[in-house]
């Protein structure tokens, strides 16, 4: 970051002497005014609940502007990342700032896949769950575990610790979730198999028996790579931030990123895609297209309490171009699969189409997100509705990591200790308890 040409200037009504504040230039995007002197100066904190004007960090790895729908990792648009490259690609370009050449693309590949298998006591921990546990409370559990595994690369200050965590990270992933998967409904773990895709090995773990082969069908293969692309960061969300928060305390990496995966599951993050999907079957359930003007009703009675899930996003206020390539991906999968007239699909164009037409939503600025559709193709796959914030937070992984890394390695880094306005009680003696 640069210094702008402009400052700012506080000043008060009270009479107190007026502050000058710099002011920050990144490479594109909104400037930034620097506070950090302000208590000092002034005495006040400032106030912004849900971080709505404020940047908690500088970072080098992904921009959005939301008014364009633009995404951009590392500098590429997410079109081109999603049209032109695989999952293994985009992690070395989120981790390490560059595409690899072919040859590089072939070292990365090896190092993450000879780290797929998972130390075996872990199969005895994850037994340990209900069978009916939610997916994502065994994954915040089981990624806490790998730091109990993995004692040679807990030292978040060691790169070389940080390097084969986030390698081990990225590769171990999709062997969890699957075993979490394979759990909940009786079967044997599949051991990964390193001569697949990433997609095409976690397809293989989560759905292959020992009892007979398993060829993996490369359109869901490509479909779920992009999946993985479209989820693999997203600049400084709420996981993220807790991710970043959660490290800056030199806690270990496999402990930051288990935070991540706990925040993601909330229903207004990540959980928005199980969210969406369950929406859709009860409006199916209720009578299908037929209902939707109906629901549309409720979603608009602010006291109903009910949202159209897949809708809305903090940053994008104009379309979310991940939901774009993943309604592209949507009709491509089903296509494939002979199921064009799915009814849930059908179901969640008419929803769409409504809401792109009505006041309230084009008033708030509201549009499809990217779990909109991709609760539409992961069912398509066969994947368990409860399983799909299992499936963002390994496709997130990577991107929760590279946003780890670099903030260990900014000069600037501190533990993050938010100050809050204090409206409780002020001092009060406590009263014996004969007379409260
Ligand atoms: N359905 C109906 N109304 C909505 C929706 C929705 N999905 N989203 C926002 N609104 C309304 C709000 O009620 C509010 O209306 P008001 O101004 O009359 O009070 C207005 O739009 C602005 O909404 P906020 O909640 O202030 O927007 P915010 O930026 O805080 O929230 C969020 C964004 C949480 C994503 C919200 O749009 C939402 O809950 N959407 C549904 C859940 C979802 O799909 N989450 C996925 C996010 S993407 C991701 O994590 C991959």
């Amino acid at each position: 970051m640069k210094l702008a040409d402009n400052k700012a200037t506080m000043s008060f009504s009270n009479g107190s002497p007026s502050v000058e504040l710099p002011v920050y230039s990144g490479s594109v995007g909104p400037d930034v005014i620097d506070i950090r002197k302000l208590y000092g100066q002034t005495g006040m904190f400032t106030y912004d609940p849900g971080f709505l004007s404020t940047a908690a960090c500088q970072s080098a790895i992904t921009y959005i502007d939301g008014d364009k729908g633009e995404l951009l990792y590392r500098g590429y648009p997410i079109e081109q990342l999603a049209t032109n490259c695989d999952f293994m690609e985009t992690c070395h370009l989120l981790l390490y700032g560059n595409l690899p050449d072919a040859a590089g693309k072939a070292v990365f590949t090896k190092r993450v896949t000879q780290h797929t298998m998972v130390n075996e006591q872990m199969q005895f921990f994850l037994r340990g769950f209900r069978r009916d546990a939610h997916p994502m409370a065994i994954m915040t559990g089981l990624v806490g575990a790998l730091s109990a595994f993995y004692h040679d690369s807990t030292d978040i200050n060691n790169p070389g610790h940080r390097d084969i965590s986030a390698i081990r990270l990225i590769a171990k992933l999709p062997t969890l979730v699957a075993m979490a998967y394979k759990y909940s409904i009786g079967q044997p773990f599949m051991y990964p198999k390193n001569e697949l895709s990433y997609a095409g090995n976690f397809l293989h773990m989560m759905f292959a028996t020992p009892c007979e082969p398993y060829v993996v069908n490369p359109v869901i293969e490509r479909a779920l790579d992009r999946i993985f692309i479209l989820h693999a960061d997203h600049e400084q969300n709420a996981s993220t931030s807790t991710v970043r928060l959660c490290g800056s305390s030199g806690t270990n990496p496999f402990a930051a990123i288990a935070a991540g995966v706990a925040c993601l599951w909330g229903p207004a993050h990540g959980g928005a895609n199980e969210a969406c999907l369950n929406m859709l079957e009860e409006i199916q359930a209720s009578g299908g297209v037929s209902k939707v003007g109906e629901f549309m009703e409720k979603v608009k009675d602010k006291n109903s309490g009910v949202k159209l899930m897949g809708f809305g996003h903090r940053v994008y206020k104009n379309y979310d171009p991940r939901a774009k390539l993943m309604q592209e991906t949507c009709n491509e999968v089903l296509a494939a699969l002979g199921l064009e007239n799915d009814p849930l699909f059908q179901l969640a164009k008419a929803l769409e189409k409504i809401a792109l037409e009505d006041e309230y939503f084009v008033s708030r600025k509201l549009y499809p997100n990217v779990d909109f559709y991709s609760g539409i193709v992961q069912r398509a796959i066969g994947i368990p509705v409860k399983l799909f914030t299992g499936i963002f937070a390994l496709a997130r992984t990577v991107g929760w990591i590279a946003q780890l890394n670099e903030m260990i390695g900014d000069p600037e880094y501190k533990i993050g200790r938010p100050r809050q306005l204090f409206t409780g009680s002020l001092p009060r003696a406590v009263l014996d308890i004969s007379k409260r």
